[in-house]
């Protein structure tokens, strides 16, 4: 697997890389688990190249949060790039990336209101943003995204369309540990009791999608379902746990037959903070 830190080497290199055939890209933060893997293989079965970028982006992180400490696993990754078929890996550093007068930011707006956009300010900005760059970078035909990432993989879609950019985004299933754990870079943070305990993330979310399919049909009924797991998991503090529209994010109050919702959770443990999510259709 080619590795490319040079932000013009790597434009020219996606460019070469397209004219034998089509681009399927992977942006990430490294620290890569089997989530991304399973990324990059959809990627590969789809299109003929795949290009995988690993950047832990300073901008969509606030001042309290875990920049600094953000795990950085270069040659485990790389193994697992190669592992799972990717062709080239951009790996640019954040000072060439971001010139020191860099001052332009993408943001979109409604669907960065709610969930993780309410206790995060900014994040999305940063992720839009580092999006749009990248992409600008990496002209490719379609980009992958992990639903864990649910909020993150609308307001990229809605970016992409809003400024018509040429690419198809698609959104790639959770992959989860044998208790239903996301995977995510940041269970590594965990004490082992708060690692048994962060179950209850998942459990929650399946308590809703339960709720809706026995027939609950206000949204403060599966939403006091989620908080009361959420509340016995020893060590966890809640962030939020919501049941909202899987398109506009608008909370629901009412499920309508037909409708896809999205139940989502974030709760924090003392050196991580946790998301995860579940779309749950409602029956006709
Ligand atoms: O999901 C991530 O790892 C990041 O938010 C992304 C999309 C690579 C942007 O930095």
């Amino acid at each position: 697997v080619r590795v490319i830190t040079g932000l013009a080497a790597a434009h020219e290199a996606v460019l070469s890389l397209r004219k034998k055939g089509s681009v399927g890209f992977v942006p990430t933060m490294g620290a890569l688990h089997e989530g991304h893997a399973s990324l990059v293989r959809r990627a590969k079965r789809e299109n003929r190249s795949v290009v995988v970028s690993i950047f832990v982006n300073p901008l969509q992180f606030g001042p309290k949060e875990d920049l600094r400490r953000y795990p950085h696993t270069l040659a485990a990754d790389k193994k697992l790039l190669m592992k799972a078929g990717a062709h080239l890996v951009f790996v640019p550093s954040a000072d060439v990336f971001y010139a020191s007068d860099f001052q332009t930011t993408v943001e979109v707006k409604g669907l960065t209101r709610g969930l993780c956009g309410r206790s995060r300010p900014g994040h999305f900005t940063g992720v839009a943003t580092v999006v749009l760059k990248l992409l600008n970078l990496v002209p490719c035909d379609r980009l992958y995204l992990g639903q864990k990432d649910y909020q993150q993989y609308r307001v990229i879609a809605q970016m992409i369309k809003d400024l018509s950019l040429p690419v198809e985004v698609r959104l790639c299933p959770i992959v989860r540990e044998p208790d239903g754990l996301a995977m995510s870079s940041r269970n590594a943070f965990l004490s082992k009791q708060e690692r048994t305990s962060a179950a209850a993330l998942n459990r929650a979310l399946v308590d809703a999608a339960e709720a809706v399919r026995s027939g609950a049909r206000k949204g403060s009924e599966v939403t006091a379902r989620m908080r009361s797991r959420l509340g016995a998991a020893p060590g966890a503090r809640l962030d939020y746990a919501e049941l909202v529209d899987a398109e506009s994010l608008e909370p629901v109050v009412i499920l309508k037959p037909g409708r896809t919702v999205l139940a989502a959770a974030a709760v924090y443990y003392k050196k991580a903070r946790l998301i995860d999510n579940r779309l749950i259709g409602v029956k006709r």
